[in-house]
């Protein structure tokens, strides 16, 4: 008889380029995996009818969307939360498409809205003042024909925890903002450049975003009939949450399904700061967020050695990785890096918290380089996981023809001989 791990199907994570169709396309990420992956994993998986799945780093949402299409009950969560948006968004069911066709048809509702203008709105680091009262007004008219209190939405943890309808919206506005500032993106998508000059922001004649706003959520509700949610996507839902330290008790969960954040210098919080602006991230919050994730490239001190608890694969690597002759490499670059350790043995101490014995976690990972230093993080997570009670089963390797340490012209000089490789991990907790 085959194990649990042999019998589930793995295909490649890897996205495919194709032209955009459903809900999966509606917001680009260059880190997430195919959705077809993630089904094919939660179908063969034999789940029982209550069974919970959960993505502890859900990004744009791939699991959660794969978790409601296959009828299943499953939680995602985000420290981002421009992701807990997009993600929750993709949830939309045919309730919610019926009642967003509704309030897009009371056009004249639309075309009364004006919103004052905040002196410290972080969109104004793009757009003039007139241009961001017009993104405002859109927002707000979305809101208030929604019941949905933006303030609310601003301050507290309530706020992302976001109805599917509303989270719609705010993806469709990432998508207009994403659009108009187009002159300010670069081929590396993770990087998004402020105006210098007054002159450089964008202006807009009226109603051009009104307008936009309402053919692009028209697009993404017409799509949105490819995969149909219905009412059981309400078993589905995202949240913001540190991986850290999930929101939920002890053994409650049957099965993992997740890609931790990568160890290649991808700043996630500056990645989406469009997306995080239109949420009102700016300034100190923006900061406070990117000290948060996972993976940040900023130092916060807060881990000063590293814990025999992560192996000695991830020990050997930091240890050459400290006496790399390159510049800095004993100093900013071992911070960062003993950051990303600890807050992956943490994550995945908790993930050994969480889930259920015989329950399962599979784990997407991707290899990277330290100039040459070969990062082997599908064995370190094998490690790690093991020491927070948790079998490697299965791997399935699949190698990578164009990766984010490829995109980045500064690691080229070391890296470009390598391919990168992802892992699929299957583990079990006995
Ligand atoms: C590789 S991406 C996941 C992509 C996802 N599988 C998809 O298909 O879109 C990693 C995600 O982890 C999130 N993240 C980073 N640090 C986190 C933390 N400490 N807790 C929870 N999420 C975190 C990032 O915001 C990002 O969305």
């Amino acid at each position: 008889m085959q194990s649990p791990a042999q019998s589930l199907t793995i295909i490649n994570p890897k996205r495919k380029r194709t032209r955009p169709q459903g809900r999966q396309d509606w917001y680009s990420f260059y880190a997430s995996f195919s959705l077809p992956f993630a089904r094919e994993i939660i179908a063969s998986a034999q789940l029982r009818p209550a069974a919970l799945v959960v993505d502890p780093w859900n990004g744009t949402g791939t699991s959660t969307l794969a978790v409601a299409l296959n009828g299943r009950r499953g939680i995602g969560f985000d420290l981002n939360p421009a992701m807990v948006v997009v993600g929750q968004a993709k949830l939309v069911d045919h309730g919610d498409l019926a009642a967003i066709e509704t309030i897009l048809r009371s056009s004249s509702k639309w075309r009364r809205r004006i919103a004052a203008l905040e002196k410290d709105d972080p969109l104004l680091v793009w757009f003039s003042d007139d241009a961001v009262s017009e993104i405002r007004a859109v927002e707000k008219c979305f809101c208030d024909l929604s019941s949905y209190s933006r303030n609310e939405g601003r301050n507290g943890h309530k706020a992302w925890f976001m109805h599917a309808q509303v989270a719609f919206f705010y993806l469709s506005l990432f998508r207009v903002v994403r659009t108009m500032i187009a002159p300010f993106l670069s081929s590396n998508p993770t990087w998004v450049r402020d105006a210098k000059r007054d002159k450089q922001r964008i202006r807009v004649r009226q109603g051009t975003v009104g307008t936009m706003f309402r053919t692009i959520c028209q697009r993404m509700a017409s799509s949105a009939s490819i995969e149909q949610v219905d009412g059981r996507a309400r078993r589905a839902r995202v949240d913001l949450a540190a991986a850290e330290s999930l929101p939920l008790g002890d053994g409650s969960v049957d099965f993992v399904l997740a890609s931790p954040p990568y160890c290649t210098r991808i700043d996630y919080a500056i990645a989406t700061k469009p997306e995080l602006a239109v949420l009102g991230f700016g300034g100190e919050r923006l900061r406070n967020l990117r000290h948060a994730l996972t993976g940040t490239l900023t130092v916060n001190g807060s881990v000063r050695s590293p814990s025999k608890e992560w192996g000695p694969t991830c020990l050997r690597f930091l240890d050459i990785l400290r006496n790399h002759p390159s510049k800095a490499s004993e100093t900013y670059y071992l911070r960062t890096h003993l950051q990303y350790f600890s807050s992956i043995a943490q994550s995945v101490s908790e993930i050994g918290r969480v889930m259920r014995a015989g329950g399962r976690c599979v784990l997407v990972v991707q290899d990277s380089y330290y100039k040459n230093i070969r990062n082997d993080l599908a064995s370190i997570f094998g490690e790690i996981a093991q020491l927070s009670g948790l079998n490697l089963d299965r791997r399935q390797d699949f190698e990578l023809s164009r990766t984010m340490a490829r995109i980045n012209p500064r690691t080229k000089k070391y890296r470009c001989q390598h391919t990168a490789v992802e892992s699929v991990l299957c583990f079990s907790k006995s």
